[in-house]
């Protein structure tokens, strides 16, 4: 057995990698490229018996890592069904059918399932999570909305109900998609007892990008005249994925869990395993950077396993949990303080701006940063981080022993 394979809610993939659900697994064409760069399975793009309105892809980037996504164009089932069949007949990927139906229509749920299973999907994924279809109706008061997408998904009882009846309909293992607008690990619980085989965390929180603020607040998307609220994905959702998966996680621990939400690279990837996820998802990074960046994370995730001495995604799983504890549990570690390597220190000032800390000045004579107030160090770590040298070490006072750190 490899050490990257895992099973996933009792199906076998060769990777933990799957690419999920969006425009980059639409069509058999790009899904392909999912196989050729390694992943092993993927998420198609999101179908329905019936498309509630037409909709075409507009997307945002702001600092090239806020990745904004109000709209995509969506699959019928009939699209649906030809894709999953071609990708079935032309590549060894683990198929995953992305779907959605109105909270109102639980049979809806079951047929659309039923018909993805015949169409030779290994899995189903209810998408009771994407932002951008009924919960800015919800949101905006429009009470005759059907509960539908992120809204449907912030209902624990009717998110049970859906789930029981796609459930039933199937014999392939069934995912219920979060949306971080919700009580996750309780949306999660009540799915799994409504026979969900594992969850995937997290789909998009519902944000808005920046305007043009000298043409009127205009929107900045080039092709449109106006916006709706945008799914938020990318880098900037990375430390909110991580927290729901680790929640749900804690609150149902043999619940398999497809953590994704803005991982970018493999530490990424072994952070979101040590928070409890079973396999990671892929989508803005891929927009972003390409499917290249798929072999590049597993090359360089297999070294870190050496490295560490790791035979398998099990020795690391879930590791990170037990450091977690409510506010009042927090045990700080005293004594702990920045030590300046004037070397590397060239004076710039940023670690003695920070607002909060009077702890470091600027050496004026030497002109570069001195510590001169060690006793009012409480030991944050910002000055550390921030420090663009690399010059500030975080150490013991009383020893002076260094305290790892990692530096992004
Ligand atoms: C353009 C675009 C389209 C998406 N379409 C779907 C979809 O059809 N179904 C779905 O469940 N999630 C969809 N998502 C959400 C992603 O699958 C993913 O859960 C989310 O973007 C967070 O991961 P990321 O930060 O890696 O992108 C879409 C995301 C983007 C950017
Ligand atoms: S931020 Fe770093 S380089 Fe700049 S003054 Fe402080 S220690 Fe020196
Ligand atoms: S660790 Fe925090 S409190 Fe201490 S010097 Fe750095 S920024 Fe100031």
């Amino acid at each position: 057995m490899s050490e990257l394979e895992v099973n996933f809610a009792g199906v076998n993939l060769k990777n933990p990698f799957i690419v999920s659900s969006s425009e980059l697994t639409n069509t058999l064409e790009r899904v392909k490229l999912s196989e050729k760069y390694g992943a092993s399975a993927v998420s198609t793009k999101l179908c329905f018996l019936k498309v509630p309105f037409f909709a075409r892809p507009y997307h945002i980037v702001e600092h090239r890592a806020g990745f904004f996504s109000p709209s995509g164009d969506r699959l019928s089932i009939e699209q649906a069904q030809i894709l999953i069949d071609g990708i079935k007949k032309e590549t060894n990927l683990v198929v995953i059918a992305n779907m959605m139906g109105p909270g109102d229509d639980l049979n809806g749920w079951g047929t659309l399932a039923k018909k993805l299973e015949d169409a030779g999907a290994d899995m189903i994924e209810m998408n009771m999570s994407c932002p951008n279809i009924g919960l800015m109706a919800k949101q905006l008061h429009l009470k005759s909305a059907p509960e539908l997408g992120a809204s449907l998904g912030q209902n624990p009882d009717l998110a049970r109900e859906v789930t029981r009846a796609t459930v039933e309909a199937v014999n392939i293992p069934v995912i219920a998609k979060m949306t971080p607008e919700a009580n996750t690990p309780l949306v999660a619980q009540e799915c799994a007892k409504g026979g969900a085989a594992a969850v995937s965390a997290i789909n998009c929180p519902m944000s808005l990008p920046s305007v043009d603020i000298y043409h009127d607040g205009r929107p900045i998307y080039p092709g449109t005249k106006n916006q709706s609220f945008a799914g938020l994905c990318g880098p900037w959702i990375r430390p909110l994925a991580y927290r729901h998966v680790a929640q749900i996680r804690m609150q149902s621990p043999l619940l398999p869990i497809a953590g994704g939400g803005g991982l970018t690279n493999w530490r990424h990837v072994v952070e979101m395993i040590m928070y409890g996820s079973t396999v990671v998802t892929f989508c803005t990074a891929i927009y972003l950077k390409g499917f290249e960046i798929l072999p590049e994370i597993e090359k360089n995730l297999l070294k870190y396993m050496k490295e560490m001495g790791f035979s398998s995604l099990e020795d690391f799983r879930g590791k990170a949990l037990k450091y977690i504890v409510t506010p009042d549990k927090v045990e700080y570690i005293d004594n702990v303080i920045p030590q300046i390597d004037e070397e590397k220190c060239n004076g710039c000032g940023i670690c003695t701006r920070i607002g909060h800390c009077p702890v470091i000045i600027l050496n004026e004579k030497k002109k570069i940063a001195e510590v001169s107030k060690p006793e009012l160090c409480y030991g944050c770590g910002v000055c550390y981080w921030l420090c663009p040298r690399k010059a500030i070490s975080m150490v013991n006072a009383k020893t002076k022993e260094k305290i790892e750190l990692p530096n992004f």
